[in-house]
């Protein structure tokens, strides 16, 4: 049962960092209004014991609306320490990262775009910049991915990285330019949270005309969302909304061309297209290696991005070939 309930926010327990300790009460819901306390603030968070507990099929535990900042907070400072760690694998750093995201897409869901989310989110982006420049192992970075249920999280994740990789190999040295390039990318299909699910679980091929013009208002409504906010830089609310057009003013929904692009949208536009090909999802239930990515991006699509960040990519994507050849 993961429905909305006023006052609690679910966690999925796969989610829950195990063997740290909850800040926060944890709950398991038994019925539409009722909750039973299992887990007290300051206990450790034992993940098997908690599975086990009444009902092997407890997937969510419940925390209280306004406790929840206190569990993301902690989460990621976690997740930041972790991240650092010497002795875990990328795949293990990735996994952390990606549980402390879905708290920022849980927080998103179910208390809205807010400064504290955006905090939050922010936060998340210094950590992934740092794993992937510290590891950029573009296969073992995506396969980690896989492991990440939510599917919009994944996409945004795998987007971040491929984004800040390109940057890496584009030589951009200025970690703000590239803290705000993966902070856009993270971000950048927040306006499918304003659409309704059935539209955006369903596969592209299978949308109506009408239905495939509400889904291309996404990078508007992202863009709205953001500025509500007030305090997001301009670069990122760029991306959001430019993150649909290429380079050869074939894209959604302005059809810009690459002179009138933002430069950090061009390089998130085409981590988007590459990261919907090599990462599966509900428009790609096969995901294709990335060699056969660029080449259908290249091939298929007649490359439509930005040729530098075309190469970049190429790059990063044969080092990758060129390391375990
Ligand atoms: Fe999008
Ligand atoms: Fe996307």
């Amino acid at each position: 049962m993961e429905d909305k309930h006023p006052n609690m926010i679910p966690i999925p327990v796969r989610d829950l960092i195990g063997g740290s300790t909850s800040p926060v009460n944890l709950y398991v819901r038994i019925g539409a209004d009722k909750f039973v306390l299992i887990s007290k603030a300051g206990t450790k968070t034992d993940k098997e014991r908690l599975q086990s507990y009444e009902n092997k099929t407890v997937e969510y535990l419940w925390v209280k609306r306004e406790e929840y900042g206190f569990l993301m907070d902690s989460n990621i400072t976690i997740a930041g320490v972790l991240v650092n760690q010497k002795s875990l694998t990328t795949a293990q750093k990735t996994l952390i990262l990606s549980q402390a995201a879905a708290g920022v897409f849980t927080e998103l869901e179910h208390i809205g775009l807010g400064f504290e989310t955006y905090s939050h989110a922010r936060q998340i982006v210094e950590a992934t910049v740092a794993l992937a420049e510290s590891n950029n192992n573009l296969n073992s970075l995506l396969s980690s991915l896989n492991d990440c249920s939510d599917e919009l999280l994944r996409h945004s994740m795998a987007v971040t990285s491929i984004s800040v990789l390109i940057a890496n190999a584009l030589n951009w040295e200025n970690k703000q330019t590239v803290e705000k390039l993966a902070l856009g990318a993270l971000l950048h299909d927040i306006g499918l949270k304003a659409l309704p699910p059935e539209l955006v679980n369903k596969p592209r091929a299978l949308m109506s005309f009408e239905e495939n013009q509400q889904y291309e208002t996404h990078p508007y409504k992202g863009m709205q969302m953001l500025l509500n906010l007030g305090v997001v830089p301009d670069d990122v609310v760029a991306i959001v909304y430019e993150h649909h057009e290429n380079a050869i003013g074939q894209g959604y929904p302005r059809k810009l061309r690459n002179i009138k692009m933002h430069p950090l949208a061009k390089v998130v536009a085409l981590a988007n297209d590459f990261c919907e090909l090599t990462v599966p999802g509900i428009n790609n239930p096969t995901a294709r290696s990335p060699r056969e990515a660029l080449v259908t991006i290249e091939m298929t699509m007649g490359q439509p991005h930005n040729k530098e960040a075309f190469r970049a990519l190429q790059q990063v994507v044969n080092r990758e070939y060129a390391k375990s050849a």
